[in-house]
């Protein structure tokens, strides 16, 4: 499996190698943005979307990217080209850069640091998209919208952290978090969605989860296979009546819930409508996307 990492300027293929600075208030306050992207076959799935997502952040925090949108989508076809797989995982983050210590950003006067990982990624093992994830509400509440808004996807993730922890510590695979009212927003770093009587519900954007790119392909999805779809408020109560759940991100593709706070989900079986879902989908990753693998021969000698 091929590793490339694009440090700041500077092209590195081992882990060891891969150092950021220590000053980088990306690592001293969690200062930054990133973004997951996945390649399929050769292709970078949705990397447009990814990268409008990114200068999206960047703009929420205030973070002057030093290249361009196409110069950006350049690099990442860059480090995909080189790790030479055909399937990756791509890390993609943009630190405030090396400061002082002391939070004030003023003081990053070096500006950005671009960070490229094309890589791999198993977020969990394979017998879980067959047999289902057990799943726990968690107690740690999402982050308020309104102190720390979910479309920011910024190097911020305790608080998703604790959800994990949580999760793990109760014997579960995944984390349920719910709003400060009760209301479901999402599992730890997944979307999450429910089938009853054929309709297809996500949480509304606006109870505070990041509205993934992934969660916006299923729906698109479903649209195209004359499924009814819904973006409402859902309570946990919502979710253990439901005939079937199951989770989407980048990393974690689709991948079904069979079991919620120890309540069986249905026949515990994953369901009809996330295999045609998931099907869709998996056809979709193997016929769009960005290429980067016929470029090989084009730009060997950079
Ligand atoms: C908190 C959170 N929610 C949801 C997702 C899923 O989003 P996407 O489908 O864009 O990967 C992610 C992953 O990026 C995430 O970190």
């Amino acid at each position: 499996m091929g590793l490339s990492i694009y440090l700041n300027g500077t092209w590195v293929t081992r882990r060891q190698d891969a150092v950021v600075p220590l000053y980088d208030h990306g690592f001293l306050y969690g200062d930054g943005i990133f973004e997951g992207i996945r390649g399929y076959v050769g292709r970078v799935f949705r990397l447009d979307d990814h990268l409008r997502r990114l200068y999206d952040s960047a703009r929420g925090i205030h973070l002057e990217i030093p290249v361009s949108r196409s110069h950006m989508k350049e690099l990442v076809v860059e480090a995909c080209r080189r790790s030479g797989d055909p399937d990756l995982y791509i890390r993609l983050i943009v630190s405030r850069g090396p400061g002082d210590l002391g939070i004030d950003p003023r003081k990053c006067t070096e500006g950005a640091g671009i960070y490229i990982i094309a890589g791999a990624i198993q977020l969990y093992p394979p017998q879980k998209y067959e047999e289902g994830l057990k799943v726990v509400t968690v107690p740690t509440r999402r982050n308020r919208p309104d102190a720390l808004p979910a479309q920011i996807k910024s190097l911020n993730y305790l608080n998703n952290i604790f959800g994990k922890m949580e999760a793990n510590r109760l014997g579960a695979d995944e984390g349920l978090m719910l709003d400060g009212s009760g209301y479901v927003t999402e599992a730890t770093a997944d979307n999450v969605f429910m089938v009853r009587d054929g309709v297809l519900s996500t949480p509304a954007a606006h109870f505070g989860l990041l509205a993934g790119i992934t969660r916006r392909v299923v729906l698109d999805l479903a649209g195209t296979m004359g499924i009814a779809t819904r973006e409402v408020g859902m309570l946990v109560q919502d979710l253990i009546s439901a005939d079937e759940i199951f989770l989407t991100g980048t990393g974690a593709e689709l991948i079904p819930v069979i079991d919620l706070d120890g309540e069986m989900i249905a026949d515990g079986r994953p369901g009809p409508i996330f295999r045609r879902l998931l099907a869709g989908f998996r056809a979709l990753t193997r016929t769009e996307g960005e290429p980067f693998l016929e470029k090989v021969g084009e730009s060997s000698q950079a």
